[in-house]
């Protein structure tokens, strides 16, 4: 097989009337001569059209609605910019999420801040630049909240996170519904708290949030937390007379790395989703709150591909045939973490015949470190340009400078045009902050 099937079935992709693979207009090969190797590659068209979807979704039901794009999958300031003229809102998960936001020009009031142990320093740097909403994780941060709150003088929207006790089916490591989480408030606990939420004067009560997984494709699981979630808003109601305005649902939906993957269109999942929201609200006799979705990796992953140039090929008889890559794991962690599979074709090979099974392993000092085991590809060779597709959530964002490789840089593209939207680190760069205690003598290097 060549890979013309999977080039057409990767949104961006097509080849040009030179016989070469381009990416949102841009020719991988030259992208790979400017930028070098390896390198993030995203585009804009992509991230714009993702967003898109999620709002015509939205659009055809006639209910009150927020989208917010969860900053975890991939932030920098320049996706900041984006999400904002998309008329997204934001979920950030620790203060330097908020600083990336506010730095791109992002308004805060659009802004949800989660996480399960905000600091006092990051609440009070979230509190005084008039962060939108603060979603409570425990109790807690409810007082600790309330506390700066009122040093501040400020009034704090809040949702409060509750555990909806729903398993899914997805990596253990990004399953968070589960009773035993060590995100949220387990819901059986709820109505008990609930006076604790209502007497803090400084808080604004908005409603609940829950968030089951990541890397979903089963409704059934969402089906499950919206039936908690609703029992959960009526007892409430019932029993405190508080009428709770906003349910959010986190995000979750599946994308598909390889041809196993049966993700659901982003359609369909909020065409399910809020069917089933508002069957579930007719039954219970409640009039449907305002409904938010916190979409990370279905709006990024499929934006992004990373570039790697092969260096050396080993084999040993009879054994692996390994293609050793100039990136890896500090690129891109989620092979040795979830054991995430990928696919990816020799850039300028990509019309050849997928003749060899390899691996394509990284370059750190680290046996687990593969970024694809068992790929049928075209006999490679030192030089060849290998591109990883669906690489934009959660890579750049949980990369690291593991044997001191600096971070590669991070290129938007648009039909054409492309520039950085974070450049490649320096050795220097990760230099200017170490130091040396007063009793050690630096000994310069001559
Ligand atoms: N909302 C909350 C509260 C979350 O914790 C997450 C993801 C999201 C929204 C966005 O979920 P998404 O739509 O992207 O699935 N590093 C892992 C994924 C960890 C997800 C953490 N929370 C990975 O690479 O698969």
């Amino acid at each position: 097989m060549t890979f013309i099937k999977e080039i057409k079935n990767r949104k961006g992709f097509k080849i040009d009337e030179n016989n070469k693979l381009v990416f949102d207009g841009c020719c991988l090969e030259d992208l790979a001569s400017i930028y070098g190797t390896p390198s993030y590659f995203f585009s804009e068209t992509i991230i714009r059209e993702q967003c898109q979807e999620y709002r015509e979704a939205f659009k055809k039901w006639n209910i009150d609605y927020e989208i917010l794009y969860a900053g975890k999958a991939f932030l920098v300031q320049a996706m900041a910019h984006i999400i904002n003229e998309e008329g997204l809102s934001l979920d950030v998960s620790s203060g330097g999420e908020i600083y990336i936001a506010l730095e791109g020009g992002f308004p805060a009031e659009r802004i949800y801040f989660h996480g399960n142990n905000k600091s006092e320093e990051e609440l009070n740097f979230a509190i005084k630049r008039g962060i939108g909403t603060i979603v409570i994780d425990n109790l807690y941060e409810l007082e600790l909240v309330e506390q700066i709150a009122n040093i501040l003088n400020k009034k704090v929207n809040i949702l409060v996170r509750a555990i909806p006790g729903v398993d899914t089916h997805t990596h253990k490591k990004i399953r968070t519904g589960q009773i035993d989480s060590k995100f949220g408030i387990p819901i059986q606990d709820f109505l008990y708290i609930f006076p604790a939420i209502l007497a803090k004067k400084h808080l604004i009560y908005q409603g609940v949030h829950c968030h089951i997984g990541s890397q979903l494709f089963d409704m059934q699981s969402y089906y499950l937390a919206i039936r908690e979630m609703i029992d959960m808003i009526k007892a409430i109601e019932k029993n405190y007379e508080i009428k709770t305005s906003v349910l959010n649902l986190g995000g979750g939906l599946g994308v598909r790395y390889t041809e196993d993957d049966t993700a659901l269109s982003i359609n369909q999942y909020v065409h399910q989703l809020v069917g089933q929201i508002k069957i579930m609200c007719n039954e219970n006799q409640l009039s449907i709150p305002k409904i938010l979705v916190e979409p990370g990796r279905s709006i990024i992953a499929d934006a992004g591909v990373t570039l790697y140039r092969v260096g050396p090929i080993k084999q040993a008889k009879g054994m692996t045939r390994y293609l050793i890559v100039d990136g890896g794991m500090t690129d891109n962690l989620r092979p040795s973490l979830y054991d995430a599979r990928y696919e990816a074709l020799i850039v300028n090979k990509f019309d050849e015949e997928a003749l060899e099974t390899v691996t394509v392993a990284g370059k750190c000092c680290e046996s687990g470190d593969i970024l694809i085991k068992d790929i049928k590809l075209p006999h490679a060779e030192n030089g060849d340009l290998i591109v990883l597709f669906t690489t934009g959530a959660y890579h750049y964002s949980m990369s690291s400078n593991y044997n001191g490789f600096p971070r590669p840089p991070v290129v938007l593209v648009n039909k054409g045009k492309h520039g950085f939207m974070v450049k490649g680190e320096t050795y220097q760069y990760m230099n200017q902050n170490h130091a040396f205690p007063e009793w050690l003598t630096p000994k310069k290097v001559t």
